[in-house]
């Protein structure tokens, strides 16, 4: 059923303080089992199978079933439970229909007090529960390359991951974030060489640089020494005796390594602020971070004969894990050149995340492209014991971003897209759509500014987060910016449209009338801010933003139907306006907070 989890909270754990709300369809399959129970003795723990149905507003399927097993009459069956539900204020209709399904309704009462508890709830949960079992997730996210541009690739894990962590966050588990960031390999030797030979060339003298300085620099540091490496045969020698130096720890190299990390992080940090995003520093460990583990990782796999010589290299080996040619590929933990790669420096970070950080959970945010290797790279720690059913590693796997054609998104001139670029542009975009209400709302032009960054960067993460992770999608702005459709900037309005009733009520307030009837669309847009909850535990666990996302859009087009039916501060009588600012403060909340975890601001006035 649609309550997989129950609505017990960590009060009883003593983490939390405040109960949530229990949402109405938890009341009411509360009271369809226990009405189950009393008339089939054996279906004690039987589900119900509650639905939202169009009918009526819920349709319990769980008789079916039971009747089939209890070799009973389903209607029969089904006639029997009614008689022993225990409506009290909650039900208003129970109805046996079909074969033996039960449709149910809901007293307006039940909708409005319940409702009326969230919006007391100090805590602000919005009848969010925190999840049972609760641990600690370990996330790999958001983590470019040391001197090298960012791409559309890096906004989609930072997006997809940043989203994942607030969710998880709200429903209470433990989240340790790592950006995985690649600062470590051969291309290293080239740079400090370079950078050895012409000393100065990253000092800033006085102030401080921008993030675009900072990635000019890189640039052009790594142009010139590119092209000296190629050139010259003398150099790209040294170069590489400097990469042994590198990893042999030599105080000089790595001091001037230290500059190129802390030069692309200055460039990172500045477009992680552009898209509002909250990166801490500590939380920065990149695959150099799990140099000092490489070695014994080795030794480890090596003694539990987990990985094998095979030569010269250490590899483990697959039956059932093909490469993209249906042919088998190993793994390969160290290069016959003695080398540690990728696969090393990942098998060390599970060690470290699991046994230092204590996750139960290992998420990682990467390309689908990268699947391959975790697919190998999990499997090899299930085997040296690393991971078991207790501990779990998973890959969130995205897709491609796509340009307008179809096609991978490439610049006119065939390069990759700079991802402050593609920034620029959607918040050059938003400002204009901004701007084109901003004298009717009476925005300042610092206002306008600020919204268009917000609208912009919103509409490119919910473009992002609105479809499954795992599919690629258009990069497309003038759908995303578009103020009709399943944008992010349909629901800030929606979020600012309620705002600017609330300052319009004048002396009324919000308050919520239990004793009034409901309209059709009231109670459907209740019953959809009942479903908050629920639906939060359901992405929190399967890790799907996307679903977040589907269930906004769907508060708000639940509320362009409930202001075609209901007029607000026009309703009849003072009670009804209350009522109904209420109704529409909750919407508000809601869609504040779920626009919120998903990494996306909601103007007050846009
Ligand atoms: N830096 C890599 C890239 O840009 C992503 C790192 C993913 N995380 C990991 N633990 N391997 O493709």
């Amino acid at each position: 059923g649609i309550l997989a989890t129950s609505t017990r909270t960590h009060e009883e754990n003593g983490t939390h303080s405040m109960a949530s709300v229990q949402s109405l369809t938890a009341s009411v399959h509360q009271r369809l089992a226990n009405a189950l129970s009393a008339a089939l003795p054996e279906a004690a723990d039987a589900d119900p199978l509650l639905r939202r149905s169009d009918r009526a507003d819920y349709q319990a399927n769980g008789i079916l079933a039971l009747a089939k097993k209890a070799k009973a009459n389903p209607r029969e069956l089904a006639t029997r439970v009614v008689a022993r539900i225990e409506s009290g204020d909650l039900l208003k209709d129970v109805e046996v229909s079909g074969p033996g399904f039960l449709n149910v309704t809901i007293t307006d009462r039940a909708i409005t007090e319940n409702l009326a508890a969230r919006y007391a709830d100090p805590d602000g949960r919005l009848g969010v529960p925190y999840a049972e079992n609760a641990g600690t997730t370990v996330i790999d996210y958001a983590q470019p390359n040391v001197a090298k541009e960012m791409h559309v690739g890096h906004l989609r894990s930072a997006v997809i991951g940043d989203a994942v962590v607030q969710i998880l966050e709200f429903t209470g588990e433990t989240v340790v974030r790592r950006h995985h960031i690649g600062d470590w390999g051969t291309q290293f030797g080239m740079l400090i060489q370079y950078l050895i030979e012409h000393p100065h060339e990253l000092d800033h003298e006085g102030g401080e640089v921008s993030g675009e300085e900072a990635m000019s620099n890189l640039n052009r540091l790594y142009k010139a020494s590119r092209a000296l490496f190629d050139s010259d045969e003398e150099f790209k020698t040294r170069a590489r005796r400097r990469v042994v130096d590198l990893q042999a720890g030599d105080p000089e190299t790595l001091a001037l390594w230290q500059k190129f990390v802390d030069e692309s992080k200055i460039y990172f940090y500045s477009v992680f602020d552009k898209l509002d995003m909250e990166i801490r520093d500590p939380d920065v460990v990149g695959e150099s971070g799990y140099n000092d583990m490489l070695e014994e990782t080795c030794r480890l796999l090596e003694e539990s004969g987990v990985a094998v010589d095979s030569e010269g290299a250490l590899c483990v080996f697959f039956d059932d894990i093909k490469g993209p040619d249906g042919n088998p590929v190993p793994l390969i933990v160290r290069k016959s050149d003695g080398g540690y790669g990728y696969a090393a420096t990942d098998l060390s970070a599970i060690r470290d995340r699991v046994f230092n950080l204590k996750a139960d959970t290992l998420l990682y945010v990467v390309d689908a492209r990268q699947s391959l290797h975790f697919k190998m790279v999990f499997e090899t720690a299930r085997r040296a014991g690393w991971l078991n059913d207790d501990t779990t590693a998973e890959q969130l796997a995205f897709g491609t971003v796509l340009g307008k054609d179809g096609k991978p998104f490439k610049t006119r001139e065939g390069e990759t897209v700079r991802l402050v670029d593609l920034l620029d542009e959607a918040i050059d975009r938003a400002t204009a759509v901004v701007r084109e209400k901003a004298e009717k709302v009476g925005l300042t032009e610092e206002e306008i500014a600020e919204n268009g960054r917000y609208v912009g960067i919103g509409a490119v993460k919910y473009a992002d987060l609105s479809t499954s992770a795992v599919r690629d999608y258009k990069f497309d702005l003038d759908q995303m910016v578009s103020l009709n459709g399943d944008t992010s900037v349909y629901l800030q309005y929606a979020y600012a449209r309620i705002q600017s009733i609330l300052r319009k009520a004048g002396e009324a307030r919000p308050a919520a009338h239990p004793e009034l009837d409901l309209a059709p669309a009231e109670r459907a847009l209740g019953l959809h801010l009942d479903q908050f909850g629920e639906l939060l535990l359901e992405v929190a666990r399967g890790h799907e933003p996307h679903k977040l996302a589907a269930y906004l859009y769907q508060l708000a087009s639940h509320l362009t139907t409930f202001y075609d039916q209901c007029p607000v501060l026009k309703a009849e009588t003072p009670e009804q306006v209350e009522n109904r600012l209420f109704l529409v403060d909750l919407t508000a909340r809601t869609l504040q907070r779920g626009m919120a975890l998903l990494g996306i601001r909601t103007p007050e006035r846009l």
